[in-house]
């Protein structure tokens, strides 16, 4: 019996030794081959990696490793080897020349929670070939024809905060989801698209959740309940469109409609899968810079004047209270609000970096990128990098006067999967600058330091402010003051 409980004991020690040497000697394995080495670096905790040190740590964790390693080095994040990317030229190797090489990925929670079958992570050619389809829907000449639903949308939502404590976070979710549901799903039953749009509100809520599956958590209520009740919605609305058989421009007629070299449609799946994703790329990054514009703007009291001075010059021109907003308005006649969205973007780096699976052994100046590792192109270290921005941490929207050097400023990503939605995101945030600079003042309330990640960054707490009318020369919905 002690004999038997020996045995045991080696053979669960031999299990334990060697599922803790597997991972080294893969390494080691991957390091001899075709003499190349894996980029320096720390894989950190045995099974943690070293997650917890970039939650914790954040920006610091891209410069402590950079002046230790350089701008290449491994490490092991969200539950994968991964090599960290904080140097323009690796980036634009990784995006932009070798895009069938590194398959774009979602963060787990999102491609779990969300889906896993939307476009950008499929192949290379499928993913091209809808994302031609898909991008007539957000390119600036179909988008030059929605400025007044826009600015319908903004208004609406800025009387609602009159002499109001509101939180901007919050209220530019529902104002940038209804935007994007405009383009995405466009044309569907009240009903449906309401009840979808509280769905999207819920299931997205679970991304900024901890992934922990049990009855009560938000992720489990997002994963179980929001996501299979946002699918029925989807269902019920393409049902709608069958039987009502007319065609529809918006991104879900273009999923409905699309089919392959063989004739094959998408699945319901990959159509949920698609629409939900998109909702959710376009809504959360959206309002995120919304929020860290109005926290800029508070922040740099001259600015805020001299932003809204170039939104009275525009106004002035106009013949009456009403006229809404044209394309040659928002494109040559703000360029100081544009300037301010581009610091915003640059400085609070919403999206952090581009994420990559390395579909096959890749050689990068003697480094090897091995198959299988993740890659995460930290544009934002750039973005922070005193060797690319004078003073980074200040927001000083001038510095785009002059042109960045080559890709240092990629907020929207680069290459094959650069946003289909940058232009959009910027028509949004400009349409809403006009109107609210014009006609409201507004004070923060309470902390307003602080971030965080949802894995979008964010201000703390949302950035809560108390909203007034302004009195000012001209009102542009009419009202008046
Ligand atoms: C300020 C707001 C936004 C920011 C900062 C932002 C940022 C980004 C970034 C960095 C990527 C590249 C991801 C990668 O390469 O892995 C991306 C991709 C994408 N974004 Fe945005 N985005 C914004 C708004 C929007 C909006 C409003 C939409 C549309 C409704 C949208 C739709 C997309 C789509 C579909 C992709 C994937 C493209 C592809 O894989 O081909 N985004 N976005």
């Amino acid at each position: 019996m002690e004999k038997e409980g020996q045995v045991v004991w080696v053979v669960v020690s031999l299990v334990v030794a060697t599922a803790l040497m597997l991972p080294l000697l893969h390494r080691l394995r991957l390091s001899s081959r075709r003499g190349l080495r894996l980029p320096p670096g720390s894989m950190g905790l045995f099974f943690f990696g070293e997650s917890l040190s970039l939650k914790c740590q954040r920006m610091n964790f891209y410069t402590s490793r950079e002046k230790r390693y350089g701008k290449v080095f491994k490490t092991h994040l969200f539950g994968h080897p991964s090599i960290v990317i904080t140097s323009p030229d690796a980036a634009q190797f990784v995006l932009l020349e070798q895009p069938a090489r590194f398959k774009q990925r979602g963060l787990p929670i999102i491609e779990k929670l969300v889906g896993d079958l939307f476009f950008g992570y499929q192949t290379q050619r499928k993913h091209a070939r809808l994302r031609k389809f898909m991008h007539g829907p957000l390119l600036p000449e179909t988008l030059e024809n929605s400025i007044s639903d826009i600015e319908a949308l903004a208004t609406s939502m800025l009387h609602s905060w009159e002499l109001k404590t509101i939180n901007i976070l919050e209220e530019a979710k529902h104002y940038a989801l209804k935007v994007a549901m405009e383009y995405v799903v466009g044309a569907a039953p009240h009903y449906e698209k309401e009840e979808l749009t509280k769905a999207c509100e819920h299931l997205i809520r679970g991304v900024s959740s901890i992934p922990v599956n049990i009855p009560g958590t938000h992720y489990h209520k997002a994963l179980k309940d929001s996501k299979k009740k946002a699918c029925a919605l989807l269902e019920n609305i393409v049902s709608w469109r069958q039987l009502e058989k007319r065609p529809h421009g918006d991104i879900l007629g273009i999923l409905m409609d699309t089919q392959d070299e063989d004739g094959c449609k998408l699945t319901p799946n990959e159509i949920h899968d698609n629409v939900l994703t998109l909702l959710y790329l376009g809504h959360d990054t959206a309002a995120a810079a919304l929020t860290w514009a109005v926290k800029y703007l508070t922040d740099n009291p001259k600015l805020l004047e001299d932003v809204t001075a170039e939104h009275e010059t525009i106004r002035q021109k106009k013949t009456s209270q009403d006229e809404t907003l044209m394309w040659s308005d928002i494109k040559d006649q703000m360029p100081l609000s544009i300037r301010v969205i581009k610091e915003t973007l640059r400085i609070a780096n919403i999206v952090e970096f581009c994420y990559r699976e390395v579909v096959e052994d890749v050689e990068y100046k003697g480094y090897l990128f091995p198959k299988g590792w993740r890659i995460l192109v930290a544009h934002s270290a750039v973005h922070s990098n005193s060797e690319y921005y004078t003073n980074p941490g200040e927001f000083n929207s001038s510095r785009f006067k002059i042109a960045p050097k080559p890709y240092t400023y990629t907020p929207f990503g680069n290459g094959a999967h650069v946003c289909l939605g940058r232009e959009l995101a910027n028509l949004e945030l400009l349409i809403f600058l006009h109107h609210f600079t014009l006609n409201y003042r507004w004070e923060s309330i309470g902390d307003t330091d602080g971030s965080e990640y949802a894995p979008i960054h964010v201000p703390k707490g949302g950035f809560p402010i108390a909203v007034r009318r302004r009195k000012s020369r001209s009102m542009t919905d009419g009202k008046g003051s």
